[in-house]
């Protein structure tokens, strides 16, 4: 009696049993395997502005298909980014299934720069001016220059760039600095603040053109007068006319040895030391550089004619200068001569006339003309 009780136990326990296996299958076959599963790639990043498709992160669909896949996603931003997938089921039906993407940077932006800058002592060099940046991402890239060197010092100088973006991204470029020591290339700062170059053995301070005793010109520099040089004389020769006056050129560009000709000339008659104070050692003198004339008669009775004194209070108005003015013999290097003028420009020939008492270009600038 005992043990019928206890089979039937057993049966009614079994019975149970297959009815939950039965149950749980009817459950994933009808309800769990018709769901729709996504299986998603491992890796959920892209690169910050790839272009890359919603359906590029999906391996798998089970039960349904992908309706969006071919949607490009939003990567412009560097951001944890929700992504919609629309996915149609076996029944038909639509859902939207929503997942993450990291978008980030890791790649390194890329350096475009020379290997090699070529620069003169004491010039003011610009070692980003010619570098090219370019990055996955559209952000600003900071570029920097790591290394030491000395703008004064010659020197072949090791250095490197920098660039580096927001996410830390770096990339590094060696580039070599070449500091060249030369007198003929060369930048420098005037007494009065003015920026001064050498550039071919031609100096410019402020970018106007010096050639006096301590600043030469190479020996083939200067082929005649400037446009500039003859237009001025032109229109104050015209000026001077319609007043009745006469005046003409009486000596325009010298070349090199054209002067080496005429101050060997004046050493040989009156000694170097005299010759000096009113001829230019060849490379020294301002004629040629073609900005500068000799007019009418050359000498001392010029500035007493009526030429001589209207060219003296009206030569400005033409952006010429009288270039070695009384009394400034220890200045200019050169005794007066009212016959010598120079072109520089209206504006600075109008700060230099200064109302007849005349600024030297040496007084002006702070420098020197001495041998
Ligand atoms: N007479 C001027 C200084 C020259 O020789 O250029
Ligand atoms: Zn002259």
């Amino acid at each position: 009696m005992r043990s019928r009780k206890r089979y039937g136990n057993k049966i009614l326990i079994i019975f149970i049993l297959v009815l939950f296996i039965v149950g749980c299958a009817i459950y994933y076959y009808f309800i769990l395997g018709n769901k729709i599963r996504v299986i998603f790639n491992d890796k959920l990043e892209t690169e910050i502005n790839s272009s890359v498709l919603i359906g590029s992160f999906v391996k798998e669909i089970k039960n349904g298909e992908l309706l969006n896949g071919d949607e490009l996603i939003d990567t412009s931003r560097l951001c944890k980014k929700k992504v919609k997938l629309l996915v149609k089921g076996n029944n038909n039906k639509e859902e939207n299934i929503s997942f993450n993407i990291n978008i980030v940077d890791t790649i390194k932006p890329v350096i475009d720069a020379k290997e090699e800058i070529s620069t003169y002592v004491g010039s003011s060099v610009d070692l980003l001016k010619d570098v090219m940046v370019s990055d996955n991402s559209l952000e600003k890239i900071n570029v920097m220059v790591i290394g030491e060197y000395d703008i004064n010092k010659d020197g072949e100088y090791k250095l490197k760039y920098v660039a580096s973006d927001s996410s830390n991204n770096k990339e590094e470029v060696d580039f070599v600095l070449k500091v060249i020591s030369d007198a003929n290339n060369r930048v420098f700062t005037t007494s009065k603040g003015f920026s001064g170059k050498v550039v071919d053995g031609v100096t410019y301070i402020d970018g106007v053109l010096i050639a006096n005793k301590t600043y030469s010109l190479p020996s083939d520099y200067g082929n005649g007068l400037t446009n500039d040089t003859q237009k001025a004389f032109n229109l104050m020769q015209a000026d001077a006319k319609a007043l009745g006056l006469n005046i003409w050129l009486s000596s325009g560009y010298r070349s090199y040895w054209t002067q080496y000709a005429i101050y060997n000339n004046y050493v040989a008659r009156d000694g170097q030391e005299a010759a000096d104070t009113y001829s230019a050692r060849a490379g020294h003198s301002e004629h040629q550089t073609g900005l500068a004339f000799d007019l009418n008669t050359i000498d001392d009775s010029f500035a007493y004619t009526t030429e001589g004194k209207w060219v003296a209070e009206n030569c400005y108005k033409y952006g010429l200068i009288l270039r070695y003015p009384k009394w400034k013999d220890n200045i200019t290097g050169y005794k007066y001569e009212s016959w010598h003028l120079r072109y520089v420009g209206i504006e600075l020939a109008s700060k230099l006339y200064n109302n007849g008492d005349w600024i030297t270009l040496e007084e002006y600038f702070g420098i020197d003309s001495k041998y």
